[in-house]
C-alpha cells in the first residue's frame, strides 16, 4: 500500500493507494492542497479513483467536488450526507474497491449524523469520531453524544487493537496512534458509563470553528466559497499596479476612466482624483447610462481590490473587453502617499 499523510492547519488528508494497480483513494481533502494532492499522486505514480469525505466538515473547507470535476471521479460519502455532489453514496459494511485494496466503511455517527471510518489493511481512518486523544465534538450541527458513544464504544471497540488510527485532525503533529493505544489512554474513553460520557460531551463548551458558517454552506450545498469567486474573478481580469495607475494621474491621461466602485460616502471622504463613482452595486443597472462607450479603457478599483475585481470580471463580461482591475485597493493608495481627493463626483 502506498500511503501519504497531509496536513493543512490541524487537518488531516490521506492518500491511500494500490502499489499494484497504481489506483488509489484521497481521504478528506482540504481545498489549499490541491494542486499538492496531485503532484503527489503523480509523483507516486497514482490515478486518484475516489474522493471520500468522512463526514459533513464544519471546520474546513472540502476539495472533494472541486477535484471531482477536475478528475472526473465520484464523491463518496455515507448515505446521510446532505451534500448534492456526492455520486457514490455508501453505508455500513460496504467496501470501496481502490485496485487490490479494500476500503471498508464503518458507520460511526455521533460527530455527525453522517460520519464513517474506513477500514483498510493495518489502519483506520477515523474522520473525527475517533481523534488521537480526544475525540470529535458533538456540539456542531446534526452532532448526536448518544451515537458518538455507541459509535466507539460498539463499534471501534471492536477493532483489532493493533490497526493504526489516522483521524481527520491532529494538531500536536502525532502521525498516528493504534486502537489499542486510545482505547487504554485517550481521557474520553475512559469514560465509559453512557449518560457521564454524555454529560462530559455536552460539557465542553468548545468554541465554534472560524469558518464555521462557510464550511457548512459550501460542503453542504456544493456552493463556492468566496475565495473561489475571488479566484475565478481574478484568473478572467488583467490588473494595473498602483504605481502604474499614479503615473497616469499624475500625467492626467485622458483615455483611461478611473471607476471606484464603493459606495457614494467611501467616495466622497476620499477618491483617486479624477475617478468616477458608479458602485458595484449599480453596476449592470447603469452601465448603459454611464459606460456608453465598450472600447473605453477603464481601471477599476475598490476599498482592498476584492470588490473590483469582481467588478472588472462583471465589466469584462458586459463586452468592456478592456477593463482592468487595480492591483490593490484605496487603503494601499493611501498607504503610498498618492493623492486624494475629496468631495462628490465631478
Ligand atoms: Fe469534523
Amino acid at each position: 500500500m502506498i500511503f501519504e499523510q497531509f496536513s493543512a492547519g490541524g487537518c488531516q488528508s490521506y492518500l491511500v493507494g494500490c502499489a499494484e494497480s497504481c489506483a488509489a483513494a484521497l481521504i478528506d481533502p482540504e481545498i489549499s492542497l490541491v494542486d499538492r494532492y496531485l503532484a503527489v499522486a503523480a509523483r507516486d505514480g497514482l490515478r486518484i479513483r475516489y474522493l471520500i469525505d468522512t463526514h459533513t466538515h464544519a471546520d474546513h473547507l472540502s476539495a472533494t467536488q472541486q477535484l471531482s470535476r477536475q478528475l472526473d471521479v465520484p464523491v463518496a460519502m455515507h448515505r446521510a450526507s446532505p451534500a448534492p455532489f456526492v455520486t457514490l453514496r455508501i453505508d455500513d459494511g460496504e467496501m470501496l474497491a481502490v485496485g487490490k485494496l479494500r476500503l471498508q466503511v464503518l458507520y460511526t455517527p455521533g460527530h455527525t449524523r453522517d460520519s464513517l471510518c474506513l477500514r483498510v489493511e493495518d489502519r483506520v481512518f477515523t474522520g473525527d469520531t475517533l481523534l488521537i486523544g480526544a475525540t470529535g465534538r458533538t456540539d456542531l450541527p446534526s452532532g448526536d453524544p448518544n451515537a458518538l458513544f455507541d459509535s466507539l464504544f460498539e463499534r471501534l471497540s471492536q477493532l483489532d487493537p493493533a490497526l493504526k488510527v489516522h483521524p481527520a485532525h491532529e494538531y500536536k503533529g502525532r502521525g498516528h496512534s493504534t486502537i489499542g493505544q486510545e482505547f487504554a489512554e485517550n481521557p474520553r474513553l475512559q469514560v465509559r458509563d453512557r449518560s457521564a460520557f454524555v454529560e462530559m460531551m455536552r460539557n465542553l463548551n468548545l468554541k465554534m470553528p472560524t469558518h464555521i458558517t462557510e464550511a457548512l454552506r459550501t460542503n453542504m450545498s456544493g456552493g463556492k466559497t468566496v475565495a473561489q469567486m475571488l479566484a475565478e474573478a481574478a484568473a478572467t481580469v488583467p490588473f494595473m499596479s498602483l504605481a502604474q495607475l499614479q503615473s497616469r494621474v499624475a500625467n492626467a491621461a485622458q483615455e483611461l476612466l478611473i471607476l471606484d466602485v464603493r459606495e457614494r460616502d467611501a467616495y466622497e471622504a476620499g477618491h483617486i482624483p479624477g475617478a468616477r463613482l458608479l458602485p458595484r452595486g449599480q453596476l449592470e443597472l447603469r452601465v448603459n447610462q454611464e459606460l456608453p462607450d465598450p472600447t473605453c479603457r477603464i481601471v477599476a478599483y475598490c476599498e482592498f481590490g476584492r470588490i473590483s475585481t469582481l467588478a472588472t470580471a462583471t465589466l469584462r463580461s458586459m463586452g468592456f473587453q478592456r477593463a482592468v482591475a487595480l492591483d490593490g485597493g484605496m487603503q494601499a493608495w493611501r498607504e503610498a502617499s498618492y493623492p486624494v481627493r475629496s468631495g462628490a463626483d465631478p
